[in-house]
């Protein structure tokens, strides 16, 4: 989809999204808000695959991405509708009325996750900015960004389990890097809610800060992140991600690519490349 252009703003409000790009000297932000304020930022299958097209046809000048929520919360998650009998809109209701479907259902989910998964991208640094509840597909939502600012007020819980599903929205991988195995085998089996104080303690948040220092926050965040080159940003957060799966001598051989290719683009910027 590269290439294409942006959703509309009416099909964003479809899909119960708003988006706005800022340009500026030191790159582009991006703000997504989630804004179906009425239902919490319950989101739909409309929602990601929204979402996924945002992250396909943003401008390359865009560095930051930051999302936040309208409203009393960040997102409840799913939008139970989604579950209704009878609303032939959802794959998941297709799939249980004709369990022969995996495949399409399977497909369906994929399409879901594009909308995830993108966030982790090294050319942009994505950041959640969450208030209230951020519940099931909510929470994987902060979990696929980057870095997670927190207001005070958030909760945080993973639900899928006890509506008899798993996490399945990429969710489970970034929650296990950071509290690791155990502490996300109990959070996600006892589906308990973790305030803003316990998220910090899991780094689970960057940064907590009173609810209405949120914005203020994120924005001098943001300016921070902007003041980093924008081509050094991408490999270090390049070289970050592929940390975890690596033996330290894989990851210092991995510096050291990274960084010839630093000097590379030196020279090439001096004419000598
Ligand atoms: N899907 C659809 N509608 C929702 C959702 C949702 N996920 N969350 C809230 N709403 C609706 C409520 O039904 C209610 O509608 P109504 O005004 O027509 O009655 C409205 O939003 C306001 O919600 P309340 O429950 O009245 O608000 P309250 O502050 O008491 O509670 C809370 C908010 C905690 C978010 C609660 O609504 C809730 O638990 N929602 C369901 C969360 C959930 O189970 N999500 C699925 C997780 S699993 C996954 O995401 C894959």
């Amino acid at each position: 989809m590269a290439g294409t252009a942006l959703p509309t703003d009416d099909e964003l409000a479809a899909a119960g999204l708003r988006l706005a790009v800022e340009e500026g000297a030191s790159g582009g932000v991006a703000r997504i808000t989630l804004a179906r304020p009425e239902r919490h930022n319950a989101m739909t299958d409309r929602t990601w695959t929204a979402l996924a097209h945002v992250g396909h046809a943003l401008p390359a000048s865009v560095r930051i991405v930051v999302i936040d929520g309208e409203g009393p919360s960040f997102s409840s998650g799913i939008d139970t509708a989604m579950f209704a009998p009878g609303n032939e809109d959802s794959a998941l209701n297709r799939f249980i009325r004709d369990p022969a479907g995996r495949a399409e259902l399977d497909a369906a989910i994929a399409g879901y996750q594009e909308g995830f998964l993108w966030l982790r991208r090294p050319d942009i640094v994505s950041v959640a900015a969450v208030h209230g509840h951020a519940i099931g597909a909510g929470f994987q939502l902060a979990l696929a960004c980057d870095l997670r600012i927190l207001s005070d007020d958030a909760d945080l819980c993973m639900k899928e389990p006890a509506l008899g599903l798993v996490p399945d929205l990429t969710g489970t991988k970034p929650l296990v890097d950071i509290v690791g195995v155990h502490r996300a085998l109990e959070l996600c089996l006892t589906t308990r809610t973790v305030g803003a104080e316990e998220a910090r303690e899991l780094r689970l948040a960057e940064l907590v800060v009173p609810r209405d220092q949120l914005a203020g926050a994120v924005d001098d965040l943001v300016t921070a992140l902007l003041e980093t080159p924008r081509d050094a940003a991408a490999a270090t957060k390049e070289l970050l991600l592929g940390a975890p799966g690596r033996t330290l001598a894989e990851q210092a051989a991995a510096e050291r690519a990274a960084q010839v290719e630093r000097f590379a683009a030196w020279a090439a910027a001096a004419g000598r490349g």
